[in-house]
């Protein structure tokens, strides 16, 4: 290898050490500041809500958060999955949002505030797995079937949950998934696990 190959291999080999040094500086300084906190400050601490920036996703795209340990997933939905919503009202099992599962504000045909925001817990309310975002076109390597229309599938037992997170009839899974409270405070930010009714989750 020349001298100049080395060099810049060298260089990669330097950036990258810099930057898993700067995540894991980032984790190390977290961790002993809430490892200071009291024992009830630190239970709020870990359930307070979480301020998430929602400008830099893109239409059908899924980001992942975490908010009191749970996965949170906030679904950019673009016209042509929004279209995909009221086709399918027969058949999931609960088409109008009826049960508890989201606050008064998500329920409506998109269970959401901004029709192309979905947020929710990514649990599967059957056991608690973790489902797996498969947009329309990824649904043969999935096994799914050929009219999937783009949704959560839990790998677990076999749920499934269209883009607005409704439970499909005749799966293991009993109800939709979950909606936390949230509102926004701006386009671009998000306050997930507290709305301006005051309540905190
Ligand atoms: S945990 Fe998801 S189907 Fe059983």
């Amino acid at each position: 290898m020349s001298e100049q190959g080395i060099d810049q291999g060298r260089r990669r080999f330097l950036t990258t050490a810099a930057t898993v040094v700067g995540g894991a500086g980032a984790v190390a300084t977290a961790v002993p500041f809430i490892s200071t906190l009291t024992p009830s400050a630190r239970a709020r601490a870990i359930g307070a809500p979480v301020e998430i920036d929602i400008g830099a996703i893109k239409p059908g795209e899924l980001q992942r958060f975490k908010w009191q340990g749970k996965p949170v997933w906030i679904l950019h939905r673009d016209e042509a999955q929004l279209k995909t919503l009221p086709e399918l009202d027969g058949s999931v099992r609960d088409p109008g949002s009826e049960e508890a599962q989201q606050p008064d504000y998500a329920r409506n045909e998109h269970r959401s505030i901004k029709p192309e925001y979905l947020i929710v817990v990514g649990l599967c309310t059957h056991l608690g797995c973790s489902p797996t975002y498969v947009p329309r076109d990824d649904a043969q390597s999935h096994g799914l079937a050929g009219d999937w229309k783009g949704g959560f599938f839990c790998p677990c037992h076999g749920s499934r949950f269209d883009l607005a997170g409704r439970v499909y009839k005749d799966v293991p899974a009993p109800r939709n998934l979950v909606v936390p409270q949230h509102q926004y405070l701006s386009d671009s930010r998000v306050l997930v696990g507290a709305d301006d009714t005051g309540a905190a989750t």
